[in-house]
């Protein structure tokens, strides 16, 4: 039961994160990538290479979406690209 709940946490933040990201991320990476903004995430000789490195990105990449993000959500949309791109 404790597991399960703790699944279902995990599921809401990562569509937490799918939320904030889309609102604030795709518009400039389909911009950058001729309409994919999944493209990025998903090239083969993509930038971030370890969870670190994806944390560093997203906290450049929100000043650049001028989001004003608190750790949590932050954390959130690593947690969605984690899950769904990155697999870290
Ligand atoms: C104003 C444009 C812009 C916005 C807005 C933006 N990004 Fe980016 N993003 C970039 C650029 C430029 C790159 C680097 C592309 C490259 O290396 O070829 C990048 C790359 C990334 C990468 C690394 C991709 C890789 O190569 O592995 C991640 C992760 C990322 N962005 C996350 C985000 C997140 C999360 C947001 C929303 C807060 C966001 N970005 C908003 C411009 C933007």
């Amino acid at each position: 039961m404790l597991l399960l709940l703790g699944m279902m946490a995990c599921a809401g933040v990562s569509a937490q994160g799918k939320a904030l990201h889309d609102a604030a991320c795709l518009q400039c990476h389909a911009s950058l990538s001729g309409g994919n903004a999944y493209q990025l995430y998903q090239r083969s000789d993509r930038k971030v290479k370890t969870p670190e490195g994806l944390t560093k990105r997203v906290k450049s990449c929100a000043l650049a979406a001028d989001v004003s993000w608190n750790e949590a959500q932050r954390e959130a949309v690593v947690r969605y690209l984690s899950d769904n791109f990155y697999r870290f």
